[in-house]
């Protein structure tokens, strides 16, 4: 990344830091803290992070940080809905590690055509390595393939694995808020090598697609907060084109 990028990027960190975090990053802070302690202390999370990590690395902007984001997000919403439903804890612990370990997978053949499906089965080959069941095998693969936005997803038989399936596409979706502004953009404008007046011709085209994710998502959970999160990402956004049209 180029120091006009690193530059605009800060800039755009300003700016997000000034708008207020979403309902869903507020109200959730204990399943929050309880995905974060399962992502970096439940050893199978750590041995696969410590496999995907090389791969992911030039993703643009998908990344470890994206993966583990979307992980951490799918076990929140996990876990706020299978409390929900007074699920017993070990029971939800553990779809709280596939919401993770999916995380970590979902975008692992991002730069191949088709990359949910593609995704989807090098996950499956990849978790024969640990130690998960045929099934959760398959409903993490599943989940995987579900997560492309726009399409019409597999429903899974098992309501859990349901669960699994649509807090993976929110937790990917959630990221189409803030991190688009103050991550993703950076990433494919150094990749595109692009000027910030070319970024600014580009700008409103983008802006519209975000909002098209709004009414997308799956889950309860999702369906409710995750609109919010969204439109503060376009807020955000706003200002940061701006900011663009003021000093380009
Ligand atoms: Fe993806
Ligand atoms: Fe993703």
């Amino acid at each position: 990344m180029n120091a006009m990028t690193c530059r605009l990027q800060r800039e755009a960190e300003r700016i997000a830091a000034r708008h207020r975090t979403p309902q869903f990053y507020v109200r959730f802070r204990a399943p929050m803290a309880l995905a974060r302690r399962l992502y970096f202390t439940h050893e199978e999370v750590i041995a696969l992070r410590e496999y995907v990590t090389p791969l992911l690395q030039e993703c643009l902007g998908h990344g470890l940080l994206h993966s583990s984001r979307v992980g951490l997000d799918a076990a929140t919403i996990i876990c706020v809905e299978m409390e929900a439903a007074r699920v017993e804890r070990s029971r939800m612990e553990r779809l709280m590690v596939l919401g993770l370990m999916a995380g970590l997978l979902h975008d692992i053949s991002r730069g191949v055509e088709n990359h949910a499906e593609a995704g989807a089965d090098v996950a499956g080959r990849v978790l024969k390595r640990f130690s998960l069941t045929d099934e959760e095998i398959l409903s993490v693969v599943g989940a995987i393939r579900n997560h492309e936005a726009f399409t019409v997803p597999t429903p899974s038989p098992k309501p859990a694995f349901q669960l699994l399936s649509d807090s993976l596409y929110d937790g990917d979706k959630f990221r189409w808020g803030r991190d688009t502004f103050t991550h993703t953009l950076w990433y494919m404008m150094s990749h595109q090598d692009l000027t910030p007046r070319e970024l600014i011709e580009k700008f409103p085209w983008g802006m519209s697609g975000i909002v098209r994710i709004l009414d997308t998502f799956r889950s309860t959970t999702g369906k409710h907060f995750g609109p919010e999160i969204i439109e503060n990402g376009v807020a955000i956004g706003r200002e940061i084109y701006r900011y663009l049209l003021q000093n380009f």
